[in-house]
């Protein structure tokens, strides 16, 4: 009996994608996307944050076009709208990071790449501006060729992830179900002596550590509280970007949107302060640029595009919310993302 092709999705633009990106990815590495930790309820929040968020438009101001070029950490982009470093893209698309780079690239924007990647940093292709994603491993001196190896191939900075001593408890994602999935596409920058542990006891030290392992600047991955943020600041660190991970360690945890407000006010002008977690609508940058951040990236959408439609799918995502974002910058009248502070 023939089965009825199920019907082409329907619906906001951002939806259809996923629901193309579930349809093409291995179930279980569908959940292993999807999953929260715990009861999932940070991640289910994350938008709602960003959703919250009341701004005081502008007029009078002969705005015309935005102009959303911008900086990251001195690294020039069409818009302050990144992709957050993920693991398994190979699970996602054959292309992996390979083709999340070259899609990334085609859009002017950067890229953090998981130290868990499944693609050899040397093989990544000569694309856009990328940083590394560190996880320490518990013999420090194991990470100092991974660090190399990544600078060397183009890597401009290196952002310390801290909020993951081990991976948090995700219900629903069952690592015996990956059949078919190749497990080395985990980790192959690691060197044959890393025995795949976790770090559990990282320090504030560990950021001037890595920094001159690396040589090149620290951004800290993970933070959610002005005091840390400045702990991390006065530690070495060049940039500080708040996260949850997504919701993936500890459910409960602050909305991001909350956490970016206390940073900011701890910083101040000190550094650039990242943001990621729930942000999937160029309004939700509009958000995020009002309450202080210097650019926002993308995790779980920019897996979508990947898995739905490859490199050319990431770059229409970051197209895509680029035009969002450029549509709302001009009608809260800022001439660029600078002015959105402004807006609260
Ligand atoms: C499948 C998956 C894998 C991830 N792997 C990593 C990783 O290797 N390193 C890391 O620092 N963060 C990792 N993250 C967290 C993301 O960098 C980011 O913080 C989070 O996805 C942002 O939230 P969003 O998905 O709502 O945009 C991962 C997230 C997902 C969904």
């Amino acid at each position: 009996m023939d089965l009825e092709p199920a019907p082409e999705p329907q619906g906001p633009w951002l939806e259809v994608l996923r629901e193309r990106a579930r349809r093409s990815i291995h179930p279980a590495v569908w959940a292993y996307l999807q999953a929260g930790a715990g009861e999932g309820m940070t991640t289910a929040e994350a938008n709602d944050a960003w959703r919250a968020v009341r701004f005081r438009p502008q007029v009078l101001r002969a705005v015309g076009e935005a102009d959303l070029a911008t900086t990251l950490l001195g690294t020039s982009v069409t818009s302050p709208i990144a992709v957050a470093p993920s693991a398994m893209q190979r699970a996602v698309h054959t292309g992996g990071e390979r083709a999340m780079a070259e899609g990334v690239a085609e859009a002017g924007s950067l890229h953090v790449v998981s130290s868990n990647s499944g693609t050899r940093f040397a093989d990544l292709g000569a694309a856009g501006p990328w940083w590394l994603q560190a996880y320490l491993p518990p013999e420090r001196d194991l990470f100092r060729p991974v660090a190399q190896a990544a600078v060397a191939a183009g890597a401009r900075a290196v952002a310390l992830t801290v909020d993951t001593p081990y991976p948090g408890s995700k219900p629903g994602v069952d690592h015996e179900d990956w059949s078919g999935i190749d497990l080395s596409w985990w980790r192959a920058n690691y060197p044959e002596a890393d025995d795949g542990r976790w770090q559990d006891a990282l320090t504030l030290e560990d950021i001037g550590w890595l920094r001159d392992a690396a040589g090149v600047p620290v951004v800290v991955k993970g933070v959610l509280r002005g005091d840390d943020a400045l702990r991390c600041l006065d530690a070495g660190a060049a940039a500080v970007y708040v996260s949850n991970h997504g919701g993936r360690q500890l459910d409960r945890a602050v909305d991001t949107a909350t956490a970016l407000r206390e940073v900011v006010a701890a910083v101040g002008d000190r550094a650039e302060v990242y943001v990621d977690g729930g942000i999937r609508a160029g309004v939700d940058v509009l958000a995020a640029l009002a309450l202080g951040a210097r650019g926002v990236f993308v995790g779980r959408p920019a897996l979508w595009a990947l898995g739905a439609e490859g490199g050319p799918g990431v770059a229409r995502l970051l197209g895509e919310l680029r035009s969002e974002l450029k549509e709302c910058l001009e009608q809260a009248g800022c001439a660029s993302p600078d002015e959105a502070p402004g807006l609260l």
